[in-house]
């Protein structure tokens, strides 16, 4: 593309966003400016995970921790309990980590170059390249799920992802490049048009503002683009889930080590998650197992749980990573979505 046809697309798609722009609540309506605690917070919860998903725990999270410095100063355990259900709690993680050395380090203010943000934990090119211009309005190519698929569409390009990658965040970079006009309006248009014009199964390209150019339209079937190479099927992996009550009424709670997945999660009591169908836990041998099994697909594997029970249970767990909780009020929201299907499913029994 040459210069004017990248100035052509720019604009048709400001003036497409000035019209259509999603009102999201980390977003600034125009003329305001935008905080970009706001735009890192939905920024990380918004990595593999929906708008419509992300919005109640933004709001959660923004009335609980106001700015980077109360979040910084947040129990660990608080932040994990506020992630469960959203997911890949990795995240939760770096999120805590990077406040605290955005407020020790940088005096609580996020730094404004892609390469300072790129050191902190949990962000990288994509989270950096949003920020940078999301939340300062200077230029870089913001490339998601959503931007690749315009690309690919727009330029016709055939290749299956994930080979194709390189050349649609080349095409991304070509086209926001040193662009200084908007950067954070462009960038988020881009998302926006491939959320809801864009979109991966029927397109609506007769309201596209970029169809008169899109190398996809011409060709016809821009809904076959981009091309995927063939899943290949998941591993399966399979054990037990303990449902463990006493007589006083609580449950027993299991905190996960900090590493690993779901790490430092309070989830239920389990077995390892093996192709085979694990060893009982040695403490729980006498749990009475039962027919239900819940299934949870992460993104390495397929999990199968099986529901073991024990009421009544007269044990004295052999470390303190186990915690008695009480029933009423327990709220298993606060548990990652693998150990929530699995209580929610006991307690229908
Ligand atoms: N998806 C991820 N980040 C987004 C943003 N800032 N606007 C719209 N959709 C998004």
């Amino acid at each position: 593309m040459n210069k004017n046809d990248i100035i052509d697309f720019r604009e048709a798609i400001l003036k497409w966003y000035d019209r259509h722009r999603r009102v999201l609540p980390w977003r600034a309506l125009p003329g305001q400016t935008p905080d970009p605690y706001h735009v890192w917070l939905s920024e990380i919860m918004l990595q593999q995970t929906t708008v419509p998903a992300v919005i109640p725990y933004f709001l959660k999270f923004l009335n609980k921790w106001p700015d980077v410095k109360s979040l910084a100063a947040a129990d660990p355990q608080d932040i994990m309990n506020e992630w469960a259900g959203l997911g890949y709690y990795a995240r939760a993680r770096n999120l805590l980590k990077c406040a605290i050395t955005i407020t020790n380090n940088h005096n609580g203010e996020f730094p404004q170059t892609q390469t300072e943000l790129k050191k902190l934990p949990g962000i990288g090119d994509y989270t950096s390249a949003a920020i940078t211009s999301i939340a300062f309005n200077n230029p870089a190519t913001v490339v998601d799920g959503n931007v690749e698929r315009v690309m690919a569409r727009y330029f016709h390009i055939t290749e299956k992802l994930p080979q194709s990658k390189p050349t649609l965040k080349s095409l991304a970079h070509d086209l926001s490049n040193n662009q200084t006009h908007r950067p954070g309006d462009y960038a988020q248009a881009l998302m926006d048009l491939g959320a809801t014009i864009c979109t991966p199964k029927s397109p609506l390209c007769s309201l596209c503002p970029i169809n008169q150019t899109c190398q996809g339209y011409k060709h016809g079937r821009p809904e076959t683009l981009p091309a995927r190479a063939e899943k290949t099927s998941k591993p399966k992996k399979s054990g037990y889930v303990y449902i463990i009550k006493n007589n006083q009424s609580e449950i027993l709670l299991h905190k996960r080590p900090a590493k690993g997945l779901l790490g430092g999660m309070l989830g239920l009591p389990t077995t390892d998650w093996t192709p085979e169908k694990p060893e009982h836990v040695d403490f729980l041998q006498a749990a009475e197992i039962n027919r239900e099994a819940i299934h949870h697909s992460f993104t390495h594997f397929d999990l199968t749980l099986t529901i073991c029970t024990m009421t009544k249970a007269n044990i004295t767990p052999p470390s303190n990573d186990y915690i008695w909780q009480p029933i009423e009020n327990f709220e298993s929201k606060t548990l990652p979505t693998v150990f929530r299907k699995a209580f929610v499913l006991n307690q229908k029994q």
